[in-house]
């Protein structure tokens, strides 16, 4: 395997000096952390006459809703959809609850969203880390949970993901999570010994998988449903903190066009290694898709299977993700790159600013 410095502590901490490992190896104490807030601050949904549950938000905010959806989807009694844009969706009214989620409380896209919502006599309901969402919250006498600022929103998953979690649970929307929750922090625990800076490459699988996609496009297959979240976090991830180009898909849809696209002549498939995320119990026709897919279409562009850890849907979508933040910032800082700046996302901002 490369040296790609992966285990050189001292190098690690001056290429990292934002401390991104740092805040992944805080994740999984966000979890208790938030139920703790969340139970505090006690935000109820409305549930008679609830139709649909919207989670507005962008990026890192929203990315509690993507897991929230695929995690609840199965379970909760209306329907949950993440929006990320300016406008909400037609069907939004007096009996949707809107959940307006960012950390920085500044997302223009959130704010427009949550001003509609309140337009439209949508419930709404406001997760932030404060900034201008916080005082149209405060002003319109909004149920809200202020979370814990300081850091990158991507950063802050627990925090986001986890109150909007309990408002489903504690509402009665979905079955109660306190039980999950636990587990999925048993997990994460664990499995943090093994991802964290200390363990060396040859026992590490996220530096392990670093090495891996060094040098090349990831491209992360997951299944519909629970894991597929994870997948497009991983995604994010790569693209936020290793400032790489990564894409994700999901399995059945993957079989019915993108398999044929592994065929291309020419240099390009040199370039693409495709991470394939596993929960347990598939559905026996998707387990043989994967099979088929991985061992005789991808061709060289098959790479390695992440298998999901735990019992619970909650600890295994979790155990899958943590495996790709570790990942994606040992992937950055292989290429020497420090994973906390996003300028570009900040250059655009500073630019909608002018006008
Ligand atoms: O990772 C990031 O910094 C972005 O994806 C942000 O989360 C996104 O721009 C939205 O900002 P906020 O999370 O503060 O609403």
């Amino acid at each position: 395997m490369r040296d790609l410095y992966l285990d050189d502590p001292v190098r690690l901490r001056e290429t990292d000096s934002s401390d991104m490992l740092g805040a992944i190896y805080g994740l999984p104490d966000q979890l208790p952390a938030a139920l703790a807030y969340t139970r505090t601050q006690g935000v109820r949904l409305r549930t008679e006459g609830l139709l649909q549950i919207v989670i507005t938000g962008l990026g890192g905010s929203a990315a509690g809703g993507d897991l929230l959806r695929g995690y609840a989807a199965a379970a909760c009694k209306v329907p949950i959809f993440v929006n990320r844009q300016y406008e909400l969706p037609a069907f939004v009214g007096p009996a949707t609850c809107v959940i307006a989620v960012s950390y920085s409380g500044n997302t223009e896209e959130t704010l427009a969203a949550y001003e509609e919502a309140r337009a439209r006599g949508a419930q709404t309901v406001v997760i932030t880390g404060g900034g201008e969402l916080l005082r149209l919250a405060e002003r319109d006498s909004v149920p809200h949970v202020v979370v814990p600022t300081g850091l990158q929103p991507r950063a802050a998953l627990g925090y986001l993901f986890v109150p909007a979690l309990l408002m489903l649970a504690d509402s009665g929307l979905i079955p109660e999570v306190d039980e999950e929750l636990s587990e999925t922090v048993e997990v994460l625990h664990r499995l943090r010994g093994l991802l964290a800076p200390d363990t060396p490459t040859a026992h590490n699988p996220a530096k392990q998988i670093a090495c891996h996609l060094h040098g090349k496009i990831p491209v992360i297959h997951s299944t519909a449903g629970l894991t597929e979240a994870a997948a497009y976090r991983w995604k994010t991830q790569i693209n936020e903190n290793a400032n790489s180009p990564a894409y994700a898909h999901v399995y059945p849809e993957l079989n019915h066009n993108e398999i044929v696209g592994f065929d291309v002549p020419g240099a390009a498939l040199e370039l693409i290694r495709v991470i394939t995320l596993r929960a347990r119990d598939l559905h026996p026709r998707i387990g043989k898709r994967i099979e088929i897919t991985t061992q005789e279409l991808l061709g060289p562009c098959n790479g390695v299977e992440v298998r999901a850890e735990g019992e619970s849907p909650l600890a295994q979508l979790f155990s899958l993700l943590y495996v790709g933040e570790y990942l994606s910032a040992y992937l950055g800082l292989s290429y020497g790159i420090d994973p906390t700046p996003v300028q570009k996302i900040e250059q655009l901002k500073r630019r909608l600013a002018e006008g």
